[in-house]
């Protein structure tokens, strides 16, 4: 385990905000984690947990302790007639496990190619891109007790995955609710990679790609390469420009608020859903706003994705909490005077 007190986090958000911690311990495994939960500092605390700081957003100094889960490996741990199942440690990037299942042979997670964040955060809030979600990958995961230092294991459904959402980010307020958010952290995740394989290639922009190139049965390499050419298009890479991915949801509202909406605006960006309601494309809303390529203070709306908050003063200014907070109050308050819509954002605000 590695301590450090009044650390700077800003080199452990990819928004790149320079806010710091009273304490940041950093832990490579199981028995590291065990003796952070048990420091002086931290026992007594609910500490902040931190991978790759992806989807974060810090609005000030951290008064809490800070843990941030650096735990490693990958492996095969199970081969079946009907599956793959691959087991990875919290702390590993996600892009790299894609990559990896890819280059043992084992396809499966090419859509989600790409994704910044860590395998830890992957079941927090569901991460899902074109047409695929952890949910339909996932397997089990393993997490610690952070007052007791215990693991235990649970299921797809112990998990309850909704759409960018988990057990891991409801707080249980009462004895027997549910929520671990501030209870538990997650140290493993296994993945179900079903066989035979079969392509997801449903997403526009994907059908868009077998349209262009011809080729009409890609493998799961080239399904690779073309989610990372469409999100390397349209989305900032963290390292170069700061940014926590989507900044807000896709709202979801009833067929009749949308009949209102369309008949207002015929061009809405919307898709049905299974059970009747109908998701709203949030990038769309803030674009219609005029907010793409807007900048307040240091914090602006990229140019390509207005669905996308970035950090416009890089490393040596870089932009504050506050800043990026008050570009997202102004685009909410737009989109709701001219659509009525409430959009949430899906960082979680520190
Ligand atoms: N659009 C605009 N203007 C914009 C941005 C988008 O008109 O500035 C329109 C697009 O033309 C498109 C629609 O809005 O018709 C949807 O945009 P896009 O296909 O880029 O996807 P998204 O809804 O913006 C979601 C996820 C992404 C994921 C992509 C691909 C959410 C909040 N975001 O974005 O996830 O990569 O679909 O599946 O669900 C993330 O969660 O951080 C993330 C990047």
């Amino acid at each position: 385990m590695f301590f450090e007190s009044h650390a700077s986090l800003q080199a452990f958000n990819t928004f790149g905000i320079a806010a710091r911690a009273v304490a940041l311990l950093r832990v490579a495994d199981v028995v590291g984690l065990q003796a952070a939960l048990r420091h002086p500092l931290v026992s007594g605390f609910t500490p902040l947990l931190l991978g790759g700081g992806s989807n974060i957003v810090l609005t000030g100094d951290v008064k809490v302790p800070v843990i941030r889960i650096e735990i490693k490996g990958m492996q095969l741990v199970e081969e079946t007639a009907k599956a793959w199942i691959v087991e990875m440690g919290a702390g590993e990037s996600w892009h790299d496990c894609v990559r990896w299942t890819l280059d043992q042979g084992i396809p499966g997670l090419e859509n989600l190619a790409l994704i910044p964040g860590t395998v830890g955060a992957a079941p927090v809030q569901n991460i899902g891109a074109y047409g695929v979600e952890l949910q339909d990958r996932f397997e089990s995961l393993t997490a610690m007790d952070l007052h007791t230092g215990r693991s235990f294991e649970l299921d797809a459904a112990q998990c309850a995955f909704g759409y960018r959402d988990s057990i891991f980010k409801h707080v249980a307020t009462a004895p027997g609710d549910f929520g671990l958010a501030g209870r538990a952290v997650i140290t493993h995740v296994r993945l179900r990679l079903p066989k035979p394989w079969k392509p997801v290639l449903g997403y526009l922009d994907l059908e868009r790609k077998c349209q262009e190139s011809g080729v009409v049965r890609p493998d799961a390499r080239q399904i690779f390469e073309w989610v990372c050419d469409i999100r390397r298009a349209k989305l900032p890479d963290p390292r170069q420009i700061g940014n926590a991915g989507s900044f807000f949801k896709n709202p979801t509202v009833s067929a009749d608020q949308c009949a209102d909406i369309i008949a207002r605006e015929p061009n809405i960006v919307h898709y049905q859903l299974a059970d009747g309601r109908i998701k709203l494309a949030a990038g769309w809303l803030i674009d219609a706003c005029g907010w793409k390529g807007k900048t307040i203070g240091r914090a602006g709306v990229y140019e390509k994705q207005a669905l996308v908050l970035v950090n416009r003063g890089g490393v040596e200014d870089p932009v504050t909490g506050g800043e990026v907070m008050t570009l997202a109050r102004a685009i909410q308050t737009s989109v709701y005077e001219r659509f009525g819509i409430r959009l949430e954002p899906e960082p979680v605000v520190i």
